[in-house]
């Protein structure tokens, strides 16, 4: 086994092929491992089709006009491809979206509480237990959602998918934008996660050598496809990755942003 810790998978996905208005292919034959108890990172460029690979996992795809056309999504064995968001919530996959994540004219208590499942699975953690993983939350229980700062919305949301008690979480774009002393405070909370609470994570991330270091194996997802993949010690040999998403110093000197791009377009044609 290569991916993960302990060498089951929970997600498998199969070949999937996403379509938006019967028109754009958002997401082309993309087949992903996430092991039991391990985080995975799926890494990738703007419009590269993370958002939506996520989304078609967690069966919410808000577009009115958006399919699975191919290929299959398995969670611990079965598949749940073409369920309702809420039945795939009910088997244990919580769901953290890139926007729109929380509740903002509702106080943090009360957005917790609104998330509380109905009925208890024995997974289910307590309003006090997600205090206990982001301290912040607890001392502004009060404090209205749309007034956090974004780190703690992000800290929120992920507490909102907790409540339920999911092995598998989602969560996309889960540092964007927020400063680097709140990014290691979320990428130690998802280790716990992992470690402690025995949850998996599949994590969307933007910043190449956040992925490097939180996970356990990472997707580099390019124009719809995954690009390549292995886990971090194997993608720091890779020189595409140092090139192009490290931005590492070579002989050559640091890659230019055009370059960059030229790369990019060079993959689109050629990729
Ligand atoms: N609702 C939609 N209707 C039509 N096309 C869409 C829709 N949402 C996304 N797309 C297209 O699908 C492709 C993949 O988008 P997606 O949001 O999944 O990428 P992403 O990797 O998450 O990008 P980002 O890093 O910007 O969040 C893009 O070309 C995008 O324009
Ligand atoms: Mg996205």
């Amino acid at each position: 086994m290569e991916n993960g810790s302990s060498g089951s998978a929970l997600l498998e996905v199969i070949g999937l092929e996403v379509v938006y208005h019967r028109a754009v292919t958002a997401v082309q034959g993309v087949s992903l491992t996430a092991e039991e108890r391990s985080i995975t990172a799926l890494v990738g460029t703007n419009g590269a089709g993370k958002s939506t690979t996520l989304a078609a996992i967690a069966g919410f795809m808000r577009a009115e006009d958006v399919r699975i056309t191919e290929g299959d999504v398995l969670f611990d064995g079965a598949s749940i491809k073409g369920r309702r968001n809420d039945q795939i919530s009910a088997m244990g996959i919580g769901y953290v979206p890139e926007r729109e994540k929380i509740f903002p004219t509702l106080s943090v208590l009360e957005n917790l509480t609104a998330c509380r499942p109905r009925s208890g699975s024995d997974r289910a953690m307590s309003i006090e237990q997600v205090y206990d993983l982001f301290p912040r939350l607890a001392e502004r229980p009060n404090t209205i959602a749309g007034y956090l700062s974004g780190g703690e919305r992000q800290m929120l949301a992920i507490s909102m998918a907790l409540l339920g008690g999911p092995r598998l979480l989602l969560i996309d774009e889960m540092t964007l934008g927020l400063a680097p002393i709140v990014v290691e405070s979320l990428v130690e909370t998802v280790t716990r996660l992992r470690d402690e609470h025995n949850v998996t994570i599949l994590v969307v991330e933007q910043n190449a050598s956040t992925g490097i270091e939180m996970a356990d194996y990472i997707y580099v997802m390019e124009n719809g496809r995954i690009a390549f993949d292995g886990p971090p010690d194997r993608l720091l040999q890779h020189e595409d990755f140092q090139e192009f998403y490290l931005g590492m110093e070579r002989e050559g000197g640091r890659k230019h942003y055009q370059d960059v791009k030229q790369y990019r377009r060079k993959r689109r044609w050629f990729g």
